[in-house]
């Protein structure tokens, strides 16, 4: 069947860095679809290529129109009709994929253009899919509002609602980690955790996205969809198999069961703030402590710190384990055990244990127990986008979140979004804050 995609926001940092990539790796495996690709910025296709550092990929640019286009315009809308009719031609058995990345407040024109467009066309089978960049929406009230106009135009089946980290390996392997080895579902509970750290630093601030960021501030950037996945992913039960709706079933039973998060602390870059003519204090950095209130999960504590601007790229999950007694004879205090997930920049579990040091009577040292992704399976696993498009063309819908999982996700974020306080931090440095959230309760980050 021949597909072609539609992507609105053809001209956005998602598309350049991201989404363009991923189709290109797709085509160059053997998928065969083409792109529209969208935008207000640029006249024609050359200098749209040009621009966004394409022209030279042949495989690409010879599946890829691009149309201007403004929304809620009839000349962009009639435009792009003609485009797509051309395209449909006489073939028969047709999908049309429309792709919206785009920020939330343009998705209701964004979605009415879709169906002006959609039902003009003419062609023999043709099929609809729409695909909706996360955040879904700008809170639970705007993101019911907008499913509902995307169901007054597609069914539920027919809409995948991106979270792009379903898509890394890492997440993928916390699964199947958890659930295929009982040793490791002996331990995953209360009885053995002590706490866990969620730590995803960047390094880079708000750059060209300032006008999307702006709008968006770091809790609906990654909060409410990424980080809130992680803990499903960590903290859920076992699924009775491992289809989408299984594992669905299971991530909303934990995201019911975490209270909206009343602990955090929301901070915003000295330079962000100097860079701006309005003094809006969107929050770029967060830190937050969450439990997950079910049988195995009740009184571990999720601290969790994201943001721009750090010194150091750190991607991380810190799981630490109870620390029953000290040594056999009383007499030494020994470190923590604890699994230590690594996710940037290369994947990598460690199992920190104590080990006897060589040449002393009976003193021990932390050492690691170390599994390597790729220095075990060789092989470079493709890009979170590129899966996700993959099951995209596949009409796979087990890398997505569902529905419900975004509402409940709101819900949980939402003392965060009502928030005004935002302190400041000095660029490539951690928000004072975020270090007085966890050493107030006597722990400190993981380093
Ligand atoms: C995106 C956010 O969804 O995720 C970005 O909009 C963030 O602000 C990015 O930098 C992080 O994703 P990754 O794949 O680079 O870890």
């Amino acid at each position: 069947m021949k597909q072609i995609i539609i992507q609105f926001g053809g001209t956005g940092d998602l598309a350049r860095k991201k989404l363009l990539p991923a189709y290109s790796a797709l085509l160059k495996a053997g998928y065969d679809f083409h792109i529209i690709s969208l935008g207000r910025r640029f006249s024609d296709q050359d200098s749209y290529a040009e621009h966004i550092g394409i022209a030279e990929d042949e495989v690409l640019m010879n599946h890829l129109h691009y149309v201007p286009f403004s929304m809620e315009d009839s000349i962009s809308k009639r435009r792009l009709t003609a485009e797509l009719q051309d395209l449909i031609g006489e073939a028969c058995g047709i999908e049309l994929i429309y792709y919206i990345a785009l920020q939330p407040s343009l998705y209701e024109s964004a979605i009415y253009d879709i169906r002006d467009i959609h039902d003009n066309l003419e062609g023999c089978q043709l099929k609809k899919k729409i695909v909706v960049e996360k955040p879904f929406g700008f809170d639970q009230e705007s993101a019911k509002k907008y499913n509902d106009i995307l169901l007054s135009v597609f069914e539920d089946q027919q809409i995948y609602r991106i979270d792009h980290y379903l898509g890394k390996e890492f997440m993928q392997n916390l699964l199947v980690m958890r659930f295929y080895n009982d040793v490791i579902k002996g331990i995953w509970n209360k009885h053995y955790i002590d706490h866990i750290q969620i730590i995803f630093d960047e390094v880079y601030g708000v750059d060209q996205r300032l006008g999307f960021y702006e709008q968006i501030g770091v809790v609906r950037d990654t909060i409410q969809n990424h980080i809130l996945q992680i803990v499903t992913h960590l903290t859920m039960g076992e699924p009775v198999d491992f289809s989408p709706q299984e594992i669905s079933h299971e991530k909303v039973k934990v995201l019911r069961s975490i209270p909206p998060i009343t602990d955090f602390y929301l901070a915003q870059y000295a330079s962000l703030k100097q860079s701006k003519q309005s003094s809006a204090p969107t929050p770029t950095y967060c830190s937050f402590k969450l439990t997950v209130d079910t049988f195995d999960f009740s009184g571990i504590p999720i601290y969790v710190r994201t943001g721009k601007m750090q010194k150091e790229a750190k991607s991380m999950i810190y799981i630490a384990f109870k620390h029953f007694r000290s040594s056999p004879d009383r007499s030494r205090d020994l470190p923590e055990n604890a699994m230590i997930i690594t996710i940037h920049p290369e994947m990598t579990i460690d199992l920190q244990i104590n080990m006897k040091q060589p040449g002393s009577p009976w003193e021990s040292k932390p050492v690691r127990l170390n599994f390597d992704h790729f220095n075990t399976f060789k092989v470079n696993t493709p890009e979170a986008y590129q899966q996700i498009l993959e099951k995209i063309l596949l009409s796979d819908k087990s890398l997505f979140p569902s529905m419900q999982e975004i509402m409940e996700s709101w819900n949980i974020v939402s003392p965060m979004l009502r928030s005004t306080e935002v302190e400041q931090y000095d660029d490539k440095t951690l928000p004072s804050c975020a270090v007085s959230l966890i050493e107030e309760d006597g722990r400190v980050w993981f380093e």
